[in-house]
């Protein structure tokens, strides 16, 4: 199990980094194997920098990651483990190389030994997992393949490991609407196959297509999480409604709750108070201020 516990992240800002903004505020969540859970909020939420924490990419302010208890150690031994598959997947290749070049890494790095037809046989495996066609992709460049193609390529890249948990950043939101089904469907097939995956994105729906567990951050903060059908069945903190409620006439009905988020300075004290079993939404310290009568 992945587990994030009291996770904070303080980026210094400012000319003089005399300034400081706390993007990601005291998240815990864990990541099970055979799990989806989707990690939700709006742009600057604070949800790439939590991918990117549990990818060792760069390191918690406070708070600690752990592997199946063990505090994590970014390194090869993790990435065996642990990778990370993100929004743009054109960024990830080189377009002077062709695309073979990234599962060629993977070998030197982590199979030098393994005799060249094996590997072979590997790469086969693990592309078919995905559903390439090895004799479309390998021996071409980046722009002879599709954005979904190239997606597939780095998921197909992630599987030659032995691989436990995916954070997957925003992976659809640059492919076609038929494309993301079948990248959405590829996930759906590796979780019955036991891998958990933290699916990162800020549409919804998408979010309620795949996963068993979603988080709700806003501001850095988790302001409700849970069972996905709890918290898209019974939405209860001000954000998680008007996220949800995009048909114009049913936001007008939240305009009370809405009006309750705050935009700008500090957040309130608040804590993550259990609703139902399983089910968090954060309430303020001092609860009145929630409720703003009509
Ligand atoms: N290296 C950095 N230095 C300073 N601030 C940063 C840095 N990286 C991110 N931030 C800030 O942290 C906040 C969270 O950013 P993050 O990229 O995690 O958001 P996000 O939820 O992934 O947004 P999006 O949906 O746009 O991808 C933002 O306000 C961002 O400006
Ligand atoms: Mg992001």
């Amino acid at each position: 199990m992945l587990r994030l516990d009291g996770i904070t992240k303080i980026y210094k800002v400012g000319a003089f980094g005399g300034r400081t903004m706390t993007a990601v505020d005291d998240v815990s969540f864990d990541l099970r194997p055979g799990e989806v859970v989707s990690l939700i909020g709006e742009s600057g939420s604070g949800k790439t920098t939590i991918g990117r924490m549990i990818l060792g990419l760069t390191s918690p302010s406070g708070g600690s990651i752990t592997l199946d208890g063990a505090r994590v150690t970014p390194g090869k031994a993790y990435y065996r483990h642990v990778q990370g598959v993100f929004q743009d997947p054109f960024s990830c290749y080189n377009p002077v190389f062709k695309v073979d070049r990234v599962l060629q890494m993977i070998k030197n790095e982590y199979f030098p030994g393994v005799a060249a037809s094996e590997w072979e046989g590997r790469i086969t495996e693990s592309l078919k997992e995905v559903r390439l066609n090895p004799g479309q992709v390998l021996g071409k460049y980046p722009h002879q393949l599709s954005g979904g193609q190239l997606q597939r390529l780095l998921i197909a890249r992630a599987l030659l490991l032995d691989l436990r948990f995916l954070v997957a950043d925003e992976i659809t939101s640059m492919l076609d609407a038929s494309t993301r089904i079948d990248v959405l469907n590829l996930l759906a097939d590796l979780k019955s196959r036991g891998l958990g995956v933290l699916f990162v994105t800020h549409d919804l729906s998408l979010g309620n297509y795949i996963s068993e567990r979603a988080v709700v951050l806003y501001r850095g903060q988790v302001v409700e999480s849970g069972p996905t059908e709890m918290v898209f069945g019974n939405p209860l903190h001000p954000y998680t409604i008007k996220l949800l409620s995009s048909v114009p006439q049913l936001t007008t009905k939240w305009d009370g709750a809405s009006a309750t988020l705050r935009d700008d300075g500090p957040a309130a004290p608040s804590t993550l108070v259990e609703a139902e079993p399983g089910h968090l939404v954060r309430q303020d310290d001092a609860p009145t201020r929630l409720r703003s009568v009509s």
